[in-house]
């Protein structure tokens, strides 16, 4: 179900996602990774996990509903094709390889 409803709401490109992590593997790609700065916060991990959810994770982030401040910065950099792609490529990643 959650697969499936997932490819109907990403119409994002996983490889092309790909190539757009490179920003997000800092903090998202370090199994345990706690940021230190504003608070200590724990990363949480996103692949595998729904991409509508994701997607309008960065969404919240963008507009200011989510509140915190690194991914605020980071998501008012990205178009909506970019957490579209970003999205998919998490959601399709394998458990196995998440971080890598
Ligand atoms: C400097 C560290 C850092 C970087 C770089 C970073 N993130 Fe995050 N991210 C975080 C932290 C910390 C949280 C948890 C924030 C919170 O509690 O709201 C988070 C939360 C998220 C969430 C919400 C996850 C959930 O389970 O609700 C998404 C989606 C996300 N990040 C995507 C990305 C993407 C995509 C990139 C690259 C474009 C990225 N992040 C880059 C630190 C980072």
């Amino acid at each position: 179900m959650l697969v499936a409803s997932a490819a109907v709401l990403a119409d994002g490109d996983a490889a092309a996602g790909k190539h757009k992590t490179a920003m997000c593997q800092g903090c998202h790609g370090i199994p345990g990774y706690k940021t230190a700065f504003p608070a200590v916060y724990n990363v949480p991990k996103l692949g595998r996990q729904h991409a509508g959810y994701l997607v309008k994770a960065l969404q919240a982030y963008k507009s200011g509903e989510r509140s915190h401040p690194t991914m605020r910065a980071i998501a008012a950099g990205l178009s909506d094709k970019d957490m579209a792609d970003l999205a998919a490529y998490y959601a399709a990643e394998d458990a196995e390889t998440a971080g890598k």
